[in-house]
């Protein structure tokens, strides 16, 4: 849509067609072969970047944009070796492996650059009290990365493309092989990765807790709390399936009873704690 048809469409209809981008939004690992995108694609991704917004309007990151053929290779055998260290230190994550990653057409990685943590609340040497703003400085950096991520996600989809998202680029030993391989400062952190491609298959859809669970009105509603007993059979059981499966209700699965046991209600109803007590 231009912005001439923006300016003309109504609110709703405006809403609706950016609704439907959110929703498509899939992360997705599997890409077609054989296929190109132009720069200008590329770059008009990238413009969508731009406007995310940051703390203190820092811009606090770089975008690499990879789409040399030998430089993404590289760039995958270094996330190849990331997922396989993530299957002996990180046992139990339901990772999959990086291979997938060949046929991506490009590669967007986000570079934080932490200095410009600066820019937020910083706490006065003279000010009374502990200094509430550094752990905050943090979420609002993080924060800042998770925008523009979100945005080249939206755009991506926008244009007819998938991606995925991968936060492997932030743990150190893979940060450190991405930045000897691209050039930027070690200092620097590629907290997001982002492949594009075509989608080999439709991953249309991913399991979300229905929105009556997670809107609480003008308060937290106690009976909306998750246990930590839900947590625990999420990590044990079910991580897998809500990661992975291709569908939006968990009601919708066969072997639902089976695979959520005590916790089937809570994992689809609007009250996962309908006693009301905070655990
Ligand atoms: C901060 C963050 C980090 C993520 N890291 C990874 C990752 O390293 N590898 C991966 O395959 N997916 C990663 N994901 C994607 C999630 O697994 C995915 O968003 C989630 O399972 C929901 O699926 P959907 O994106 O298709 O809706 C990440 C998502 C976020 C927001």
């Amino acid at each position: 849509m231009n912005e001439v048809d923006t300016a003309n469409a109504s609110k709703g209809e405006q809403h609706r067609v950016l609704s439907d981008v959110m929703r498509r939004r899939r992360s997705v690992r599997q890409f077609e072969r054989g296929r190109k995108v132009s720069r200008d694609t590329l770059l008009s991704v990238a413009e969508s970047a731009r406007w995310a917004p940051t703390g203190a309007n820092s811009q606090c990151w770089d975008l690499i944009i990879v789409d040399d053929p030998v430089v993404r290779d590289a760039v995958i055998d270094i996330f190849v070796e990331q997922s396989n260290r993530l299957f002996v230190k990180a046992k139990g994550f339901p990772a999959v492996s990086k291979a997938y990653l060949s046929n991506t057409v490009a590669i967007f990685i986000v570079v934080g650059d932490p200095r410009w943590k600066a820019a937020f609340p910083q706490h006065n040497e003279d000010a009374e009290g502990v200094d509430e703003y550094a752990a905050n400085n943090e979420n609002i950096y993080y924060c800042s990365l998770g925008a523009v991520i979100q945005n080249i996600q939206l755009a991506v989809t926008a244009q007819g493309l998938t991606s995925a998202w991968l936060s492997g680029g932030g743990e150190v030993s893979t940060n450190q092989a991405l930045s000897e391989l691209l050039g930027y400062p070690p200092y620097l952190s590629a907290c997001g990765t982002i492949p594009v491609g075509y989608p080999k298959k439709d991953v249309r859809m991913r399991y979300r807790r229905p929105l009556e669970q997670l809107v609480h009105w003008n308060g937290y509603a106690a009976t909306q709390f998750r246990p930590q007993r839900m947590l625990e059979h999420y990590l044990d059981r079910l991580r897998p399936f809500l990661m992975y499966r291709n569908t939006e209700r968990i009601e919708d699965w066969e072997d639902a009873r089976e695979k959520c046991g005590d916790w089937y209600d809570a994992f689809s109803s609007p009250e996962p704690n309908p006693s009301g007590q905070l655990e």
